[in-house]
Protein backbone atom coordinates (compact mmCIF):
# COMPACT_ATOMS: atom_id res chain seq x y z
CA UNK A 1 0.00 0.00 0.00
CA UNK A 2 1.04 3.28 1.15
CA UNK A 3 4.44 2.79 1.88
CA UNK A 4 7.75 5.64 1.92
CA UNK A 5 10.79 4.08 1.13
CA UNK A 6 11.92 7.70 0.64
CA UNK A 7 12.49 7.95 4.09
CA UNK A 8 15.20 5.23 5.31
CA UNK A 9 17.04 7.96 3.27
CA UNK A 10 17.35 10.40 6.11
CA UNK A 11 20.06 10.85 7.87
CA UNK A 12 20.94 8.92 10.96
CA UNK A 13 18.61 9.17 13.83
CA UNK A 14 14.65 9.18 14.22
CA UNK A 15 11.77 10.30 11.54
CA UNK A 16 10.61 11.96 14.57
CA UNK A 17 12.77 13.56 16.99
CA UNK A 18 11.89 15.99 20.17
CA UNK A 19 14.41 17.46 22.14
CA UNK A 20 14.09 19.82 25.93
CA UNK A 21 10.23 20.14 24.99
CA UNK A 22 9.14 22.53 27.70
CA UNK A 23 5.06 23.12 27.22
CA UNK A 24 3.95 25.76 30.34
CA UNK A 25 0.32 26.32 30.69
CA UNK A 26 -0.02 29.50 33.22
CA UNK A 27 2.74 28.53 34.94
CA UNK A 28 1.97 24.58 35.00
CA UNK A 29 4.43 22.34 33.39
CA UNK A 30 2.43 20.04 31.73
CA UNK A 31 5.45 19.41 29.35
CA UNK A 32 9.00 19.40 31.53
CA UNK A 33 11.61 18.56 29.51
CA UNK A 34 11.07 15.93 27.05
CA UNK A 35 13.43 14.34 24.97
CA UNK A 36 12.12 11.40 22.49
CA UNK A 37 13.37 9.65 19.45
CA UNK A 38 10.76 7.77 17.52
CA UNK A 39 12.72 5.69 14.14
CA UNK A 40 10.52 5.24 11.00
CA UNK A 41 8.49 1.95 10.65
CA UNK A 42 8.29 2.11 14.85
CA UNK A 43 4.82 0.94 16.73
CA UNK A 44 5.77 3.16 19.55
CA UNK A 45 3.53 3.19 22.80
CA UNK A 46 3.17 6.23 25.12
CA UNK A 47 1.79 5.55 28.66
CA UNK A 48 1.19 7.49 31.87
CA UNK A 49 -1.52 8.04 34.50
CA UNK A 50 -3.75 11.03 33.89
CA UNK A 51 -2.20 14.52 33.49
CA UNK A 52 1.12 12.97 32.56
CA UNK A 53 1.38 14.96 29.59
CA UNK A 54 0.54 12.51 26.80
CA UNK A 55 -2.20 14.47 24.79
CA UNK A 56 -0.43 17.67 25.32
CA UNK A 57 2.80 15.80 23.83
CA UNK A 58 0.49 15.21 20.46
CA UNK A 59 -1.02 18.51 20.66
CA UNK A 60 2.34 19.62 19.25
CA UNK A 61 3.78 17.39 17.58
CA UNK A 62 0.69 18.23 15.53
CA UNK A 63 0.87 22.01 15.92
CA UNK A 64 -2.31 22.42 17.99
CA UNK A 65 0.01 23.35 21.44
CA UNK A 66 2.91 25.97 20.98
CA UNK A 67 5.63 25.01 22.67
CA UNK A 68 7.05 27.12 25.09
CA UNK A 69 10.83 25.89 24.31
CA UNK A 70 12.64 22.83 22.60
CA UNK A 71 12.49 21.49 19.26
CA UNK A 72 10.15 19.13 17.52
CA UNK A 73 11.71 17.53 13.76
CA UNK A 74 9.86 15.55 11.33
CA UNK A 75 11.84 13.59 8.66
CA UNK A 76 14.80 16.44 9.68
CA UNK A 77 12.31 19.12 8.84
CA UNK A 78 11.78 21.58 11.83
CA UNK A 79 8.25 21.41 12.64
CA UNK A 80 8.79 25.04 14.40
CA UNK A 81 5.58 27.80 13.42
CA UNK A 82 3.44 25.38 10.96
CA UNK A 83 0.38 25.36 11.31
CA UNK A 84 -1.97 22.21 12.34
CA UNK A 85 -2.99 21.73 8.48
CA UNK A 86 0.55 21.93 6.87
CA UNK A 87 1.70 19.48 9.58
CA UNK A 88 -0.98 17.29 8.02
CA UNK A 89 0.74 17.72 5.01
CA UNK A 90 3.96 17.14 5.77
CA UNK A 91 2.57 13.32 7.03
CA UNK A 92 1.69 13.65 10.17
CA UNK A 93 -1.95 12.53 11.23
CA UNK A 94 -3.48 12.78 14.71
CA UNK A 95 -6.90 11.11 16.03
CA UNK A 96 -8.46 13.01 18.79
CA UNK A 97 -9.88 11.66 22.08
CA UNK A 98 -13.61 12.53 21.39
CA UNK A 99 -14.62 11.26 17.42
CA UNK A 100 -14.53 13.60 14.23
CA UNK A 101 -16.75 11.83 12.14
CA UNK A 102 -19.79 13.10 10.17
CA UNK A 103 -22.48 10.97 11.42
CA UNK A 104 -24.62 11.84 8.47
CA UNK A 105 -22.31 10.74 5.80
CA UNK A 106 -21.85 7.33 4.81
CA UNK A 107 -18.15 5.44 5.83
CA UNK A 108 -17.15 5.84 2.60
CA UNK A 109 -17.94 9.50 2.06
CA UNK A 110 -15.85 10.13 5.78
CA UNK A 111 -13.04 8.27 4.05
CA UNK A 112 -13.13 9.73 0.50
CA UNK A 113 -13.82 13.58 2.80
CA UNK A 114 -10.72 13.22 4.48
CA UNK A 115 -8.60 11.77 1.81
CA UNK A 116 -9.69 14.76 -0.44
CA UNK A 117 -7.69 17.32 2.32
CA UNK A 118 -4.46 15.93 0.12
CA UNK A 119 -6.10 16.42 -3.29
CA UNK A 120 -4.86 19.39 -5.48
CA UNK A 121 -8.44 21.37 -5.65
CA UNK A 122 -9.13 20.99 -9.37
CA UNK A 123 -9.74 17.48 -8.82
CA UNK A 124 -11.85 18.46 -6.48
CA UNK A 125 -13.79 20.57 -8.37
CA UNK A 126 -13.98 17.55 -11.10
CA UNK A 127 -16.90 15.22 -10.22
CA UNK A 128 -15.10 11.69 -9.76
CA UNK A 129 -16.76 8.24 -10.46
CA UNK A 130 -15.57 5.66 -8.87
CA UNK A 131 -14.11 5.05 -5.74
CA UNK A 132 -9.98 6.34 -5.44
CA UNK A 133 -7.39 3.82 -5.15
CA UNK A 134 -5.88 5.45 -1.41
CA UNK A 135 -9.78 5.07 -0.03
CA UNK A 136 -10.73 1.61 -0.94
CA UNK A 137 -7.22 0.65 0.60
CA UNK A 138 -7.97 2.47 3.89
CA UNK A 139 -11.54 0.90 3.27
CA UNK A 140 -10.24 -2.54 3.30
CA UNK A 141 -7.53 -2.03 6.12
CA UNK A 142 -10.39 -0.59 8.51
CA UNK A 143 -12.34 -4.21 7.57
CA UNK A 144 -15.72 -1.88 6.80
CA UNK A 145 -16.19 -2.90 3.49
CA UNK A 146 -19.68 -4.13 4.18
CA UNK A 147 -20.49 -0.68 6.07
CA UNK A 148 -19.73 1.29 2.99
CA UNK A 149 -22.49 3.16 2.31
CA UNK A 150 -24.38 3.31 5.59
CA UNK A 151 -24.34 6.66 7.38
CA UNK A 152 -21.89 6.57 9.96
CA UNK A 153 -24.08 7.21 12.78
CA UNK A 154 -25.09 3.63 12.97
CA UNK A 155 -21.50 2.55 13.54
CA UNK A 156 -20.92 0.49 17.32
CA UNK A 157 -18.48 3.03 19.18
CA UNK A 158 -15.04 0.57 17.59
CA UNK A 159 -16.53 0.47 14.39
CA UNK A 160 -16.30 4.59 14.61
CA UNK A 161 -12.83 4.34 15.92
CA UNK A 162 -11.83 2.00 13.20
CA UNK A 163 -13.19 4.43 10.62
CA UNK A 164 -11.48 7.28 12.44
CA UNK A 165 -8.01 5.61 11.94
CA UNK A 166 -8.76 4.87 8.13
CA UNK A 167 -9.52 8.51 7.30
CA UNK A 168 -5.94 9.19 8.37
CA UNK A 169 -4.76 6.50 6.42
CA UNK A 170 -6.61 7.90 3.65
CA UNK A 171 -4.73 11.19 3.73
CA UNK A 172 -1.50 8.79 3.20
CA UNK A 173 0.75 9.72 6.62
CA UNK A 174 3.99 8.83 7.75
CA UNK A 175 3.36 8.87 11.02
CA UNK A 176 0.32 8.31 12.64
CA UNK A 177 -0.94 9.69 16.56
CA UNK A 178 -3.23 8.20 18.39
CA UNK A 179 -5.01 8.89 21.25
CA UNK A 180 -6.55 6.42 23.00
CA UNK A 181 -8.17 3.56 20.29
CA UNK A 182 -9.27 1.09 22.57
CA UNK A 183 -10.72 3.52 25.27
CA UNK A 184 -14.39 1.80 26.05
CA UNK A 185 -13.73 -0.76 23.54
CA UNK A 186 -14.88 -4.32 24.10
CA UNK A 187 -12.56 -7.18 24.35
CA UNK A 188 -13.01 -8.51 20.94
CA UNK A 189 -12.81 -4.61 19.59
CA UNK A 190 -9.58 -3.89 21.50
CA UNK A 191 -8.20 -6.95 19.43
CA UNK A 192 -9.39 -6.21 16.13
CA UNK A 193 -7.95 -3.12 16.87
CA UNK A 194 -4.50 -4.64 18.33
CA UNK A 195 -4.40 -6.60 14.78
CA UNK A 196 -5.12 -3.21 12.96
CA UNK A 197 -2.37 -1.39 14.31
CA UNK A 198 0.17 -3.96 13.75
CA UNK A 199 -1.08 -4.27 10.11
CA UNK A 200 -0.79 -0.29 9.49
CA UNK A 201 2.66 -0.32 11.11
CA UNK A 202 3.99 -2.48 8.45
CA UNK A 203 3.86 0.75 6.80
CA UNK A 204 3.61 3.44 8.83
CA UNK A 205 5.38 4.60 11.95
CA UNK A 206 2.47 4.93 15.03
CA UNK A 207 2.87 6.21 18.24
CA UNK A 208 -0.29 4.61 20.51
CA UNK A 209 -1.36 6.42 23.56
CA UNK A 210 -2.57 3.70 25.77
CA UNK A 211 -3.27 2.93 29.63
CA UNK A 212 -3.84 -0.63 29.20
CA UNK A 213 -1.50 -2.82 30.31
CA UNK A 214 -3.15 -6.31 29.11
CA UNK A 215 -3.07 -4.68 25.95
CA UNK A 216 0.25 -3.23 26.17
CA UNK A 217 1.77 -6.73 26.54
CA UNK A 218 0.09 -8.26 23.26
CA UNK A 219 0.73 -4.97 21.06
CA UNK A 220 3.56 -3.17 22.05
CA UNK A 221 7.29 -3.53 21.39
CA UNK A 222 8.69 0.12 22.74
CA UNK A 223 7.24 1.80 25.06
CA UNK A 224 7.42 5.27 26.76
CA UNK A 225 6.32 6.08 30.21
CA UNK A 226 5.20 9.66 30.68
CA UNK A 227 4.83 11.02 34.29
CA UNK A 228 4.34 14.44 35.26
CA UNK A 229 5.50 15.86 32.28
CA UNK A 230 9.05 13.67 32.08
CA UNK A 231 9.67 10.77 30.42
CA UNK A 232 10.05 8.16 33.69
CA UNK A 233 11.19 5.02 31.60
CA UNK A 234 11.32 3.92 28.13
CA UNK A 235 12.32 0.05 26.52
CA UNK A 236 10.44 -3.14 25.96
CA UNK A 237 7.27 -4.11 27.75
CA UNK A 238 8.63 -6.49 29.82
CA UNK A 239 11.45 -4.02 31.23
CA UNK A 240 8.92 -1.16 31.58
CA UNK A 241 6.84 -3.35 33.42
CA UNK A 242 9.25 -4.85 35.54
CA UNK A 243 10.58 -1.05 35.90
CA UNK A 244 9.90 -0.59 40.21
CA UNK A 245 9.62 3.45 39.11
CA UNK A 246 6.82 2.72 36.69
CA UNK A 247 5.29 0.25 39.19
CA UNK A 248 5.30 2.89 41.86
CA UNK A 249 3.23 5.53 39.41
CA UNK A 250 0.37 2.78 38.61
CA UNK A 251 0.07 1.34 41.65
CA UNK A 252 0.19 4.51 43.73
CA UNK A 253 -2.65 5.51 41.05
CA UNK A 254 -4.37 2.16 41.91
CA UNK A 255 -4.35 3.01 45.33
CA UNK A 256 -6.12 5.95 45.08
CA UNK A 257 -8.61 4.84 42.61
CA UNK A 258 -9.23 2.46 45.21
CA UNK A 259 -9.71 4.54 48.09
N1 LIG B 1 -4.84 24.02 27.47
C1 LIG B 1 -4.49 23.75 28.72
N2 LIG B 1 -4.44 24.71 29.66
C2 LIG B 1 -4.07 24.43 30.92
N3 LIG B 1 -3.71 23.22 31.36
C3 LIG B 1 -3.73 22.21 30.47
C4 LIG B 1 -4.12 22.42 29.11
N4 LIG B 1 -4.03 21.21 28.46
C5 LIG B 1 -3.61 20.33 29.37
N5 LIG B 1 -3.43 20.91 30.58
C6 LIG B 1 -2.94 20.25 31.80
O1 LIG B 1 -1.72 19.63 31.46
C7 LIG B 1 -1.62 18.35 32.10
C8 LIG B 1 -1.38 17.29 31.07
O2 LIG B 1 -2.58 17.11 30.36
P1 LIG B 1 -2.73 16.03 29.21
O3 LIG B 1 -4.11 16.17 28.68
O4 LIG B 1 -1.62 16.16 28.25
O5 LIG B 1 -2.59 14.67 30.01
P2 LIG B 1 -2.77 13.17 29.52
O6 LIG B 1 -1.53 12.46 29.86
O7 LIG B 1 -3.22 13.15 28.11
O8 LIG B 1 -3.93 12.67 30.48
P3 LIG B 1 -5.18 11.69 30.23
O9 LIG B 1 -4.64 10.30 30.46
O10 LIG B 1 -6.15 12.08 31.28
O11 LIG B 1 -5.70 11.90 28.84
C9 LIG B 1 -2.89 18.17 32.91
O12 LIG B 1 -2.63 18.54 34.24
C10 LIG B 1 -3.86 19.12 32.25
O13 LIG B 1 -4.82 19.59 33.17
MG1 LIG C 1 -4.92 12.52 27.16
Amino acid sequence: MSGHPEGRAEQGGGLLEIRDLMVVFDGFKAIDGVDLTVGEGELRFLIGPNGAGKTTLIDVITGLTRPTSGTVTFAGASLAGRKEHQIVRLGIGRTFQTSVVFEELSVLENLDLAASFRRPLPSLLRRRRGVAAEVAAALETIGLQDLADRPAGILSHGQRQWLEIGMLIAQGPRLLLLDEPVAGMSKDERERTGELLTEIARDHTVIVIEHDMEFLRRYASTVTVLHEGSVLVEGDVAAVQADPRVQEVYLGRKKEEAA
